[in-house]
């Protein structure tokens, strides 16, 4: 079967009544009292979210998920410190658990802390512990949103809609700092898992979550079904990331750390020792405020509503139309006048 992804396709330009793009609505409504004005989650990693970069984007009507991979006390301190430290008492801001262990504890301090959804972060989210945990959590927070993943099929979307999620993250071993798909053998392209997953049925949202590396591919995975994305390495460069600045002699350039979750570094320091690999640590480009990042993805992100002629997410999904792309279409599609023969 043939299988696509962000690169294999583009979105066929189409007529567009809109005059002007301060007419166009990217807010989306993900259910249980979560709304974002921007459709965009960054990733519950630790080079990527806690107080700084949930402050910042909640400010801004995206939203920051604070990652799990410390102690309750800690994760529930980095909770309280984005919702004091923020100027807008109502916004967004999401807690990452588990789901063995202490993750109720975790659930109920960081909702005390004032997280205001839920997200449960696994590797392997269609799994018989996720429909205990998901039971356990819908039975003591009936009203609050709860995110949970990550899965790749339509079939999974289902039953963690069954179990009780709200919304799902869709995608396996796609994100750039993954190494699943190599190491088990398993998951499927990006692109294609939204495609599935949002065929659900279910009262549940898609999460499009790695493989994300420019605006065009958020306009392509909402495109494609989904009603939100997740992005890691497109934030993870950022000043309001956790970790430092370095500078490499040689070149002068800044770098910042990025590590999958599932990467020996990652789990070497968080639980003291590793089991399977399924993730690489690596640099980024340093890249300043991440208000900045964000202001050029709603940009791209308004334009590209622009050429489907969509007022919203609701006509994006209507309208899109996908067409798919040679090499040389995606050559084509780059800009390619460096290295040209002349
Ligand atoms: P991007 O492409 O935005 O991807 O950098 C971020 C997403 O990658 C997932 N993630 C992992 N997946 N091994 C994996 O297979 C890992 O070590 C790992 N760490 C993070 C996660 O879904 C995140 O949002």
């Amino acid at each position: 079967m043939t299988t696509l992804s962000y690169d294999d396709v583009l979105l066929q330009p189409q007529y567009s009544d809109i005059r002007s793009r301060s007419e166009i609505d990217i807010s989306t409504d993900l259910g249980n009292g979560l709304v974002l004005s921007t459709p965009i989650f960054s990733s519950p990693m630790d080079t990527v979210t806690e107080a700084a970069m949930s402050v910042s984007l909640g400010e801004a009507g995206a939203c920051g998920i604070i990652h799990r991979y410390n102690t309750v006390f800690n994760q529930t301190a980095l909770v309280s410190k984005a919702k004091n430290t923020s100027r807008n008492a109502s916004m967004n801001v999401g807690g990452a658990i588990g789901i063995t262990g202490d993750y109720l504890e975790r659930a109920s301090a960081l909702i005390i802390a004032g997280a205001t959804f839920l997200c449960i972060d696994v590797a392997h989210g269609h799994h018989v512990l996720m429909k205990d945990a998901l039971a356990a959590l819908r039975e003591k927070y009936p009203d609050l949103h709860i995110m949970a993943g990550n899965v790749a099929t339509l079939e999974a979307v289902n039953d963690l809609a069954d179990w009780g999620a709200d919304s799902v993250r869709c995608n396996i071993g796609g994100g750039s700092i993954c190494s699943t798909r190599i190491q088990t053998g398993h998951g499927v392209p990006g692109l294609h898992t939204v495609l599935e997953c949002a065929k659900t049925d279910r009262n549940v949202k898609i999460i499009a979550d790695g493989g994300i590396r420019n605006s065009g591919d958020i306009v392509k995975a909402l495109a494609a079904g989904a009603d939100a994305v997740m992005c890691g390495s497109l934030f993870a460069g950022c000043t309001e990331t956790p970790g430092e600045v370095f500078r490499e002699q040689a070149t002068g350039h800044t770098w910042k750390t990025y590590r999958g979750m599932a990467s020996k570094e990652a789990q070497t320091d968080w639980k003291g020792n590793y089991s399977s690999l399924e993730g690489i640590a690596s640099k980024v480009p340093y890249r300043g405020s991440v208000s900045v990042v964000l202001n050029n993805l709603r940009r791209g992100i308004r334009s590209g509503f622009s050429y489907t002629g969509a007022r919203n997410l609701e006509e994006l999904h209507a309208k899109a139309q996908f067409i798919e792309q040679t090499t040389s279409g995606l050559a084509e599609s780059h800009p390619h006048i460096i290295g040209r023969p002349w």
